[in-house]
């Protein structure tokens, strides 16, 4: 099969196309041909030399997510079949022609969903629905403060938030993006400059907001705290600015705040088999219902990986960057 294969660490011209074998599944697992997949931040790190997958997934060729169609069946495997159309997460090795899955995470694709639109749900929607709901308990007539609203993840974000019946304020730095992100139903938009958001954001929840979904990190999490509700949950899931903030805990206190951290990927795969359950038992509903539609900003080929990476990497991207298989 062919593959996107990271040769060597450094920037996205160290991705090259090459043959690799065809995976096969084991006891419990399919073997998925892969119609499209899509990049996520994670694989930028990753092509970088500093986020190696973890064992048993492949370790030089990237991708986290897949949509496409059953193509073998291992043993043991009772409720999926040849030719089923699926979608899930993978710990690696998306960017190609077929990847090898356990049944217990994937997930059919609702009928009305497109490769394409499929290939943009697993990582961004199970990632905000999980940091959000699960973790975050944001619930009805809650609010919640979304960092990086164009982000994949913070689209799907706003578009949960909305079906649940949550209240949504989104930041960006980008003017354009906060316009986009209002057609996709966003009512409170605040454009983040020079890391400032709180006193924006309490203009419209005077009283804090219950959950932040913290895209971004670094100082953004002090912000955080000037305008978190009492009793707020912060749930930690990117840093894309930064790894360390100077924090005043006595806020932390008097918020009773609670700051949680999470990532997907690193999870054991009975947790990851419990995210799959999110996937189908939560998102796929409201993916049929049509309450959650994917935005996708553009479809690359999927041997154009570098020049897919760099528009991702340029923060230019509004919703999910989506790679095709056989083109
Ligand atoms: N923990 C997990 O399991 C998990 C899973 C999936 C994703 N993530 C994380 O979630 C975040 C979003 O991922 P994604 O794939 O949805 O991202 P994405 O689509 O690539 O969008 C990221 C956006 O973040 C904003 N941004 C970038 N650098 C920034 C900075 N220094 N300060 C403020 N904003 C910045 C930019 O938008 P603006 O133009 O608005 O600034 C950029 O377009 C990433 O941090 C990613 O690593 C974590």
């Amino acid at each position: 099969m062919q593959a996107v294969v990271i040769e060597k660490s450094g920037g996205p011209e160290v991705l090259k196309v090459m043959n690799r074998q065809v995976p096969e599944p084991g006891r419990g697992e399919v073997r998925v041909d892969v119609k499209c997949t899509a990049v996520n931040r994670a694989d930028l790190i990753q092509r970088q030399g500093f986020y190696p997958a973890p064992p048993g997934a492949p370790q030089d060729i990237p991708g986290l997510e897949y949509a496409g169609v059953v193509a073998e069946v291992g043993c043991s495997v009772q409720d999926l079949k040849v030719g089923d159309r699926v979608f899930g997460l993978t710990a690696g090795g998306s960017y190609a022609e077929s990847v090898v899955v356990h049944s217990g995470t994937v997930a059919p694709i609702p009928d009305r969903l497109t490769f394409e639109e499929a290939a943009a749900i697993p990582e961004a929607y199970t990632t905000a629905y999980d940091a959000m709901v699960c973790q975050g308990g944001l619930s009805a007539g809650e609010s919640v403060l979304i960092h990086a609203v164009g982000s994949g993840v913070g689209t799907a974000a706003l578009q949960i938030a909305d079906a649940i019946g949550a209240n949504a304020v989104g930041t960006t730095r980008n003017e354009e993006k906060l316009r986009q992100a209002r057609e996709l139903g966003l009512n409170c938009g605040v454009v983040a400059k020079e890391g400032r958001f709180a006193e924006a954001v309490l203009e419209h929840f005077p009283h804090g907001v219950n959950v932040v979904l913290e895209l971004v990190g670094g100082d953004y999490v002090s912000e955080d705290l000037d305008c978190i509700a009492i009793r707020g949950r912060i749930i930690l899931v990117g840093l894309l600015a930064g790894r360390s903030v100077d924090l005043d805990l006595g806020k932390v206190l008097r918020k009773r705040a609670c700051i949680q951290g999470t990532t997907l990927r690193a999870r054991p795969l009975e947790e990851k088999i419990l995210a799959g359950k999110v996937l189908a038992e939560n998102i796929v509903p409201l993916l049929e219902s049509g309450k959650l539609r994917p935005s996708i900003d553009q479809v690359f080929p999927l041997k154009d990986a570098a020049e897919a990476h760099r528009y991702l990497e340029s923060n230019e991207s509004f919703g999910k960057v989506i790679l095709k298989v056989g083109e």
